[in-house]
């Protein structure tokens, strides 16, 4: 069926002018822009997928009995394009995007799409939209997602699928930039059971979280963090992004695969400290110990990671009763040097022994 599968082109007649598009770069921030195309694949049942297209970015039609409106049957994924020397542009692990959305994709109901299929879409709009790259420290985040569109109000899998790529020129997530960022650690709200969805990137699950990133922002904070749903004591992860820990020793952790996203840049940072020779564990860890490693100065540096965040250290920590600070409230040297050393890799900075780039 993929094999089979030809990507008809149809550019838009309105691209955007290179003046206003460079004013557009020139601006940042996180995910206001598009790019002027997207990739759109349709699924049939009994058909599977056909109609790929890289054509002109514009509204959907969509009827309002679309399942996806009312049972919220819909995945994502993030990553972005990056600018190198010269005319490189470069993806970092693309593969495992695919392989992630065919996860939430199963755990959803929803069809799988072959590998090559998801790499070639991504890679078919890098290469018509890739004026849309900022250089510097800005990427283009590519975010290919499905949702069912079968106008039917009955409950099971939906019949008919679209699956698309969109690209958002983007600089940091966070307003404050590259400085610390603050979190709020949510007591009344939790993200994911066990038997749950929380290891899928499903809109249904940033849909549930939002109610405690709102009370994050009101607290003066960038990001939530989420406890556990059984015993509200064991940290899991953050609205948009997983969290590692730092200690005295150069130790790190992070918290167990399971009820938390699968993140790609938890496992390559995994994967980057051990080949440093960083002892890495992924271990349960409360927030009561936290709260205690930081008082005793045994954790030093606390970090949130994701495509969209990179690595962002975490200088403050805000709950209900109370807060601290960790370590001078800077970002440290391990969180600094595995930063680096992850976006030397992602554009092709840093020389790729592993695969990762293309
Ligand atoms: C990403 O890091 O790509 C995500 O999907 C997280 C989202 C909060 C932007």
């Amino acid at each position: 069926m993929s094999n089979a599968l030809k990507f008809s082109h149809i550019p838009t007649d309105t691209p955007t002018s290179a003046a206003d598009r460079e004013a557009i770069l020139a601006k940042g921030g996180f995910g206001t822009a598009f790019s002027d195309h997207m990739v759109t694949i349709e699924w049939t049942e009994g058909r599977g997928w056909h109609d790929a297209q890289i054509r002109k970015r514009e509204a959907f039609k969509i009827d309002p009995a679309a399942a996806v409106l009312h049972y919220a049957q819909e995945i994502f994924e993030g990553m972005k394009a990056y600018r190198g020397e010269g005319d490189t542009v470069t993806l970092f692990r693309a593969d495992q995007n695919a392989d992630r959305f065919n996860a939430s994709a199963t755990r959803m109901a929803m069809p799988t799409l072959p590998q090559e299929v998801f790499v070639e879409a991504v890679e078919q709009l890098v290469r018509i939209d890739k004026e849309w790259i900022p250089g510097g420290n800005g990427s283009l985040y590519m975010r290919p997602f499905m949702f069912a569109d079968e106008p039917f109000l009955g409950v099971r899998p939906a019949h008919h699928f679209v699956f698309c790529v969109i690209a958002s020129p983007v600089g940091d997530y966070f307003k404050s930039g590259p400085k610390p960022v603050k979190v709020w650690v949510s007591k009344e709200y939790t993200r994911a059971a066990v038997g749950g969805t929380g290891a899928a990137k499903c809109g249904g699950n940033y849909a549930a979280s939002l109610v405690a990133q709102a009370q994050a922002y009101e607290n003066g904070c960038e990001q939530v963090v989420f406890l556990d749903a059984a015993e509200h004591q064991w940290i899991e992860e953050l609205g948009g992004m997983n969290i590692f820990f730092v200690q005295d020793d150069g130790h790190i952790f992070t918290t167990p695969l399971g009820t938390i996203l699968p993140g790609i840049t938890r496992a390559s940072l995994i994967e980057l400290a051990r080949s440093k020779g960083i002892t890495v564990e992924e271990r349960k860890y409360s927030f009561a110990q936290w709260q205690a490693d930081v008082a005793s100065g045994k954790v030093k540096e606390t970090f949130a990671c994701g495509t969209a965040a990179v690595v962002a250290s975490i200088g403050e920590v805000k709950f209900d009763g109370g807060s601290f600070t960790i370590g001078n409230g800077e970002s440290g040297p391990i969180t600094n040097a595995l930063r680096d050393e992850l976006s030397g890799l992602q554009r092709g900075k840093i020389a790729d022994t592993r695969g990762w780039v293309r």
